[in-house]
Parts: C-alpha cells; structure tokens; sequence
C-alpha cells in the first residue's frame, strides 16, 4: 500500500476524527507555541481533518492558509469540516511544496513528518517555501526514544521513520533550518488506569503506557529558516565564475532585510536551487 491508499481508507472509515481528538491532546500546546501574528500565511503538512488550521484561524485570525495531504479522501473530508473561505485543502505529496519560494510564514505538521520516504528532501522543500524567520514546526508520537511507540509500524503498510531527537535535530540544520527548540510535550488528557487494571486497552503494563504517554508524548521540533542564507550546491560550480575553483564547490549567498526583502544575491544555483 502506498500513502494515498493507506489513508484513503482510513478516511473513508472516519478515522480522520479520531486520530484529531487523539492529537489534539498535545498538538493545542504544540500550536500555541507557534510565534503568530494575525495575517500569517500557514502550511499543515499532512493536515488529515485539517483541524490545526481550523484551530489556528479562531485562536489567532491568521492569514490565508493550506493543508496538503497525499489522501484525496482525507482532503474532501477537510473540506467537508470547514466553510472558512481563507482555509484551503489540498491533494500533494509535501516531497514536492506547491508553493512559491519564501511564500510562506509558517508550517506545521503533527504525526505525518515520519512517513516521509526521503525526509531530508522534505526538509529542503520546507526551508525553500518559509520566508526567512518563517518557523516549521514538527511535531511527532513516533521517534526513537519512545520505545513503546514502535510497534505502531506493524499497523501501517507504509515503512515509517524512526529518528531519535538529536538526529531530528541534525537533519533539520542539515537543510539549513536553525533548531530554534525541542521539546517533549506530555499527555495529561489521556486516562491512565490503575495499575490492577492492566493489560488495558492494547497495553500491558501501566509502565509502558506512562512512558508512551507522559515521559515522551510529542516530541516537538521546531526549525527556523535563517535570515542570512548560505548553502552548497554540488550540482552548480562557483568554478563557472571563479576559474580555478574545484566544480565540486558551490555557494550561494542572499540577503533579507526586515521587510522580507531580497536584497542581494551573490551566486544562482542549478534549476532545483531554492533562490
Ligand atoms: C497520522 S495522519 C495525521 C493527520 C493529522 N496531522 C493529525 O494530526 O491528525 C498522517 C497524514 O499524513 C498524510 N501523509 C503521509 N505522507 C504524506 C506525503 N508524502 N505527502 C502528503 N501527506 C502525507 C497522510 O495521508 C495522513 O493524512
């Protein structure tokens, strides 16, 4: 199965508003966090019922904003869910953002990141839509150090990633984002029973359901796109313009005011360049 059939039929079978009531118990801290100004345009990347967008327009009246979702099904249920003319669904895969480079202000994206099949890709289209200063915001129930999530690869036909904190970290940075914070967000909504009462619920034991819910929760990174830019680029040679140079070495370099402004660039990548 791949993404789109995967969730085609969890939509169909309504578990679009389950996994919300779930999610919501750590995504509303996760969000709240998020530094809005009124206006800002937002990104829900694997957006399910699209109730983060929802949320974030009543809390906050932010601006004119997406939820892209590799389900068709799931994006006519968020449509279904919302009359709101500012909120928009859409079917895409977020390898490939259909937006403009420094479009956006920020993105977020809860329980959908880790089926990413190349995540560093993801990551580079992510840093190449924010605007600088824009914000990416992941949150995540699945990662490494949450043993007692692992098991949830078993539910799903798609093959998941399974990153530990400091490797979220790194990939972040490798794709130019600064790592602003991260965090583990607990539960504290879910009911734990006593402990005579397990096995419960598909668990068993109460330790277990501890340490899934309240020691590890949701682990939430959240990436800043930098105000000065610098990147390399193997595909492109400064050696074009610098003889000499090995092709291997590129570089790019831009500049943004405070006004979002580009203000200079010193070197154009290839085609695929963010600039
Ligand atoms: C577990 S659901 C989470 C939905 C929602 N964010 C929530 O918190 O309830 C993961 C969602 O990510 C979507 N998804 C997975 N891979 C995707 C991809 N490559 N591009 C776009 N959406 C994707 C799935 O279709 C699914 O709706």
């Amino acid at each position: 199965m791949n993404v789109r059939e995967q969730f085609d039929a969890w939509a169909s079978a309504g578990k679009d508003q389950g996994m919300e009531e779930r999610h919501w118990h750590t995504a509303k801290h996760a969000l709240e966090r998020m530094p809005l100004e009124e206006g800002d345009r937002i990104v829900d990347l694997g957006t399910g019922s699209g109730y983060a967008l929802r949320a974030l327009r009543e809390a906050c009246n932010t601006g004119p904003s997406i939820g892209l979702d590799g389900s068709p099904n799931m994006v006519s249920n968020a449509r279904e869910y919302t009359d709101d003319t500012a909120v928009g669904y859409l079917s895409g895969d977020f390898h490939h953002l259909p937006f403009h480079t420094g479009s956006i202000d920020h993105i977020w994206s809860m329980e959908a990141f880790y089926y990413s099949q190349d995540p560093l890709a993801v990551l580079r289209e992510i840093r190449r839509v924010l605007r600088p200063g824009g914000t990416f915001s992941c949150a995540v129930n699945f990662f490494e150090e949450s043993t007692h999530t692992h098991e949830w690869q078993e539910n799903v036909s798609i093959d998941m990633i399974l990153w530990n904190r400091q490797q979220y970290r790194e990939k972040f940075r490798e794709a130019g984002l600064h790592v602003a914070t991260q965090d583990r967000i607990p539960d504290r909504q879910i009911e734990i029973p006593d402990v005579d009462v397990f096995p419960f619920d598909g668990w068993d034991s109460r330790h277990a359901m501890v340490d899934r819910y309240q020691v590890n929760g949701t682990l939430l990174t959240v990436g800043v796109s930098p105000w000065w830019q610098v990147s390399a680029f193997p595909a492109w040679g400064l050696s074009d313009v610098i003889p000499g140079l090995p092709a291997s070495v590129t570089l790019c370099l831009s500049e943004w005011d405070r006004t979002d402004t580009l203000v200079a660039v010193w070197a154009r990548s290839s085609e695929k360049s963010t600039w």
